[in-house]
């Protein structure tokens, strides 16, 4: 497996595997790999010749009251892992690789970054959208992989790269999850044992969802209702957000359309540590 960190290198690598008509698939990360990450290079190990993942913790889609310094980092671990799971090459940065002086440049998806975490962490998308664009221009993906758990991220990937034509497909991948329901997330380090165990509420508030509209509710206020009685049970965890929107637009469902797949997305604390979860109702109506 090759470690390439500077940006030149990694361009001429992408060139010379384009010109031998190889198919280069992209696993954008920030590193502290985790089994969600693993599955994102197994979506799409099978389409492209030569599997790259980046690392890089981006501190541009850090608020300045975010944990940028302080999120989890273990490169020697990650490397093991990546060149265990059969990636060949890791992409891995330095700031100033990626940001050199004078670097002013940013990208807004408009729309898309302002409801659920755009209300929470104001800027996130600019830094995500900004970061994922280098990269493209950097590793020149045919195919780059998210994850579903970042519903918001993905989706308003898939709109830059539509809207800015970027020749690479945006595939997303279901969210992976720990036996017990917990989604696989790098910030699970920070739990300490009694908050993973609270943390389980949110999964089990999006089950309660799932269970009512299986059921053959299609109002959003009691599935938003039920969502959020489950996660106020413990009386431990500070709900940031319940949502439920239109899984493609991102805007607020009252009234489910059968045509319409829907996203319920949840952001709380426990403790200190802020998590993110979702599910999609009506899946087959995805776009
Ligand atoms: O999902 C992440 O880990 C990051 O937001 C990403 C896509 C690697 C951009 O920094």
């Amino acid at each position: 497996m090759q470690v390439v960190t500077s940006t030149q290198d990694m361009q001429r690598i992408a060139d010379a595997t384009r010109a031998s008509d190889r198919r280069i698939g992209l696993v954008p990360t920030m590193g502290f790999l985790h089994e969600g990450h693993m599955s994102l290079v197994e979506a799409i190990r099978e389409s492209c010749s030569l599997l790259a993942l980046s690392i890089f913790v981006n501190p541009m889609q850090f608020g300045p009251s975010e944990d940028f310094t302080a999120y989890p980092r273990d490169i020697d671990r990650d490397l093991a892992m990546a060149e265990a799971r059969g990636c060949d090459l890791v992409f891995l940065p330095s700031t100033d690789e990626m940001y050199p002086d004078g670097f002013q440049t940013s990208i807004d998806v408009r729309t898309l970054s302002l409801p659920l975490e755009g209300e929470f962490r104001p800027g996130h998308f600019r830094g995500v959208a900004t970061i994922v664009a280098k990269l493209f221009n950097i590793v020149k993906p045919h195919v780059a992989v998210f994850g579903q758990k970042d519903a918001q991220q993905s989706i308003l990937i898939r709109r830059m790269a539509r809207d800015l034509n970027l020749d690479v497909d945006i595939v997303i991948a279901p969210i992976v999850r720990e036996p017990d329901g917990l989604a696989m997330s790098s910030r699970n380090t920070y739990l300490s044992p009694d908050e993973r165990a609270e943390a389980l509420a949110i999964s089990r508030s999006l089950h309660a969802a799932e269970a009512l509209h299986a059921g053959g509710c299609r109002d959003a206020l009691e599935i938003s209702a039920a969502v959020m009685a489950e996660l106020n049970r413990t009386g431990r965890i500070k709900v940031e957000y319940v949502r439920i929107v239109d899984a493609d637009a991102l805007v607020p469902i009252q009234a489910f359309d059968p045509r319409q797949a829907a996203l319920v997305a949840v952001a709380a604390r426990v403790g200190t540590t802020r998590l993110i979860d979702n599910t999609i109702l009506n899946r087959t109506a995805m776009p």
